[in-house]
């Protein structure tokens, strides 16, 4: 680790990709399936804090964390050494059939840390399409209704029933049949290209009324509605905040008709917006939320945390042989320990500094730019064709990403045209500034193709 330690960061020294990069990507692309969807030729030896190592000795920033996941950054040596004490004990014994005290305080912990001051229950599946199937069947269960509602340019998982869910890009979906659950999708608050034209002085959040005063009416009786799926913050969708009122709405339409309601906090929660969940934001609290990315400190960890009286279902409804793994768990309690002595605190303030620095590349660049919008380090910036027709400019929006990744700086785009900046919470104010001006940089360069 000793040459990511005393580098300037980032620090390019080969073409990219270089050459044993390139002989990765050969065997990757006779071996690996094509479906995974990889923007730039990003081959990873190591990784310390926001920073990775490629393997011609190529230094960058890492500005995505693995999609959102790692909170306390790249291998970092808390982390390192709980797994590994914990793998020397036990590594696998399956929380579905056997007891260990782990999962018990890690179940403790998520009741505490998640919104809502009441007795809950925790399920524990292995990844956030994992927590999602898990919700939908409680909720099927609880309720016995068969209709489900979610949103446009949601994302949910990959998985049949969470696909059904999932309605961020057609290719997601395309080939793969009709959707396995009923599910009907109407348009998420995203004010700044409000579905219903209004603006935010006109705003009665038709966005949820639309869901009694059309849907209710027509296509989709209440009380054939288990439950409502929603990101507090649109992870994939573009990276879009609602305002609190939204959310708020929603909680009182769900009580008004029995019908329970799910947070997917897989992306936004553990810390990613500032606070441990996203929804604490506009102070609503589920029924269900699910949670997974960044609370196995990096390994393959989900939960799906329910009020107590919903989770009453018997043996053998549900399970899964490797969810709850405990050295997931191990990692999960030490993240948790990690994020309240400081890395969430550092979230909220790095998070600002974010926002502040991408402020000032929206004002630059006003021509290009539409929204900069972000909650902790969750933050985006969307482009646009022209500030006339406000059409997204997704090839604009791929050209800075690769753009970037030639400088060294990692991002990821979210929805049709936005760039997404989700680092380890563990990020420094240098490195927020040095990825302020290579995306800077990066945005001129791109805008000159
Ligand atoms: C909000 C949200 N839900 C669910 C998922 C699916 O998680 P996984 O890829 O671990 O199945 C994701 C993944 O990006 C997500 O962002």
């Amino acid at each position: 680790m000793s040459a990511i330690a005393s580098t300037k960061v980032p620090f390019i020294k080969t073409e990219l990709p270089g050459p044993r990069a390139k002989e990765v990507l050969a065997k990757d692309e006779r071996y690996v399936s094509p479906s995974y969807t990889r923007s730039y030729p990003l081959v990873i030896k190591r990784g310390q804090g926001s920073v990775i190592e490629d393997v011609d000795g190529n230094l960058f920033l890492d500005f995505n964390a693995g999609v959102a996941v790692l909170a306390t950054g790249h291998a970092h040596p808390e982390i390192a050494k709980t797994i590994a004490a914990q793998a020397s004990e036990f590594i696998h014994i399956s929380s579905a059939d056997y007891y260990f005290e782990q999962v018990t305080d890690l179940a403790r912990k998520l009741e505490e840390t998640t919104p809502g001051d009441f007795p809950k229950r925790v399920h524990f599946g292995n990844s956030g399409a994992e927590a999602i199937e898990t919700a939908l069947k409680l909720a099927f269960h609880v309720r016995r209704r068969p209709k489900i509602i979610a949103f446009f340019h949601s994302f949910h998982g990959r998985t049949l029933g969470a696909l059904s869910l999932t309605s961020s890009r057609a290719a997601q979906r395309q080939g793969f049949g009709r959707q396995t659950i009923d599910v009907t999708h109407i348009p998420y608050a995203n004010c700044k290209r409000c579905a219903y034209g209004k603006t935010p002085d006109s705003c009665a959040v038709e966005c949820v009324k639309v869901i009694e005063d059309r849907l209710f009416k027509t296509t989709v009786p209440a009380d054939e509605v288990a439950a409502i799926v929603v990101e507090p913050v649109q992870g994939e969708g573009g990276y879009v905040v609602p305002p609190a009122k939204f959310l708020q709405e929603l909680r009182a339409l769900c009580d008004r008709q029995g019908i329970l309601l799910v947070f997917d906090e897989v992306q936004s929660g553990m810390g990613r917006t500032g606070k441990m969940f996203a929804c604490e934001h506009a102070d609503v609290v589920p029924d269900i939320l699910c949670t997974a990315k960044a609370i196995g400190g990096g390994l393959p960890l989900s939960a799906t945390v329910a009020r107590e009286e919903l989770m009453k279902w018997q043996p053998g409804s549900h399970a899964s042989t490797f969810g709850g793994n405990p050295v997931a768990i191990a990692a999960s309690l030490k993240t948790f320990e990690m994020l309240e002595n400081g890395i969430l605190e550092n979230s909220r303030l790095m998070g600002a500094r974010l926002l502040a620095g991408l402020g000032q590349i929206g004002e630059k660049y006003k021509d290009v730019v539409f929204d900069v919008r972000g909650l902790g380090l969750m933050s985006g910036v969307e482009f646009v064709e022209d500030r006339v027709s406000n059409k997204p400019a997704a090839d604009l929006c791929n050209r800075i990403m690769v753009e970037a990744f030639q400088r060294g700086l990692i991002l990821q785009t979210a929805g049709e045209s936005t760039i997404r900046f989700s680092p380890p919470l563990i990020v420094t104010e240098t490195e927020v500034d040095t990825a302020v001006e290579l995306f800077d940089q990066s945005i001129a360069a791109a805008l000159k193709k």
